[in-house]
């Protein structure tokens, strides 16, 4: 049985309660605020409910939520207030403070054994999910624990560290490609289509948490077949029409086979990302053979990264508030950002003109 404390500065008051709820529970009492503080001390955490009487001498029932308030204990125990005047004022100051429940003197045994039971089984439910949400925390933690020790594991062995070389290959081919076609058109245009080039190579851990998000194992044959971006590289570009440029120039080359294009440019995601992606497999020429290895890559401007990244960042910082505002605010941000790419490929056509 589940222990009950009840407090009143009258006696009767005290074994009235105590008969309506003994067939249920452990009914302690205590006659003032003081005493009931210092059981709550002893105590709190095998009390399963207060009933609390507001009107007594020296310390009363307002002092004890005040304390119960300071100290948490409302968080974790019930307290319904057994009162007879109906002040507005105080009860709503006792609701404030975290009060569960009032009940009104004179009292109907059957209404307190309902009003008790709710709100222990309330709280009961509280704590059970509470449990359970830290249960599933540690769970998460340690499971995150084993992939990283598992990735780290496998990272080592040859295969896995084999198949990162071809990725890391064909990384060098591409940017070469891009490279070499950064030449040709600097040399017709007398510009350079990108900025920068950026590539980067997942990590073992990144991989094994993709495999296991689409449910595959980690395997040599689950990477080259489920996961297209292990390698990667993010083209930034002066203006829009020299990312399209770049990926076709590129696409064009009999060597590439091109699996899949996304045009995020055209087609922005409905959060305002914008790029566009290919996905090629491009060949690579190892001692006694030559290889397709699957790349992803992103070309942008300048400023659809400056958006992105920032996005990025945003996205996987905890506790943002707002988020409803900054989404927006991010969106009407990829609006105008469109808007200066063009504009200012429009600027340059006509000081090239
Ligand atoms: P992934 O499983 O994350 O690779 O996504 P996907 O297979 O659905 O492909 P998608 O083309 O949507 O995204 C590929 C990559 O583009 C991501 O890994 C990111 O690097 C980038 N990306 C896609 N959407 C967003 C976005 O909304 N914001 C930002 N910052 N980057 C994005
Ligand atoms: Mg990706």
């Amino acid at each position: 049985m589940q222990k009950i404390l009840v407090v009143d500065d009258t006696e009767i008051n005290r074994e009235l309660l105590h008969e309506i709820l003994k067939d249920d529970y452990i009914v302690v009492t205590a006659e003032d605020g003081e005493q009931a503080l210092r059981k709550l001390q002893e105590q709190h955490d095998s009390i399963a409910a207060l009933l609390l009487d507001l009107q007594m001498p020296k310390t009363d029932g307002f002092t004890v939520v005040v304390r119960m308030k300071e100290e948490g204990w409302i968080d974790r125990i019930p307290v319904l207030i057994i009162s007879s005047e109906h002040a507005v004022e105080i009860e709503n100051k006792c609701l404030e403070l975290g009060v569960s429940d009032f009940i009104h003197k004179p009292y109907e045994a059957s209404i307190v054994r309902n009003r008790v039971r709710n709100a222990v089984e309330l709280f009961n439910y509280k704590k059970q999910l509470e449990q359970k949400v830290e249960e599933q925390a540690e769970t998460l933690k340690k499971q995150s624990q084993i992939i990283q020790m598992q990735a780290e594991r496998l990272s080592k062995a040859k295969p896995f560290n084999t198949l990162m070389m071809e990725y890391r290959s064909v990384i060098m081919e591409v940017e070469t490609k891009l490279k070499v076609l950064n030449a040709v058109f600097s040399e017709e245009y007398k510009r350079n289509p990108f900025e920068s080039i950026k590539s980067r190579l997942k990590t073992p851990e990144s991989i094994y948490k993709k495999l296991e998000r689409k449910g595959y194992s980690f395997t040599i044959e689950n990477i080259q077949n489920h996961i297209a971006d292990v390698a990667g590289l993010r083209v930034i570009c002066s203006f829009p029409d020299d990312i399209y440029r770049l990926a076709e120039l590129l696409t064009k080359q009999d060597d590439i086979i091109l699996l899949k294009r996304k045009d995020y440019i055209k087609t922005p995601k409905t959060n305002g990302y914008r790029s566009l992606h290919l996905i090629l497999s491009v060949p690579i020429f190892l001692a006694d053979e030559k290889k397709y290895i699957k790349v992803e890559v992103q070309f942008r401007t300048i400023a659809m990264d400056f958006w992105a990244s920032l996005e990025h960042k945003l996205k996987y910082k905890k506790d943002i508030h707002n988020t409803d505002e900054i989404e927006r605010q991010l969106r009407a941000c990829a609006v105008s950002i469109e808007a200066l790419d063009y504009q200012m490929q429009e600027i340059r056509d006509r000081i090239e003109q």
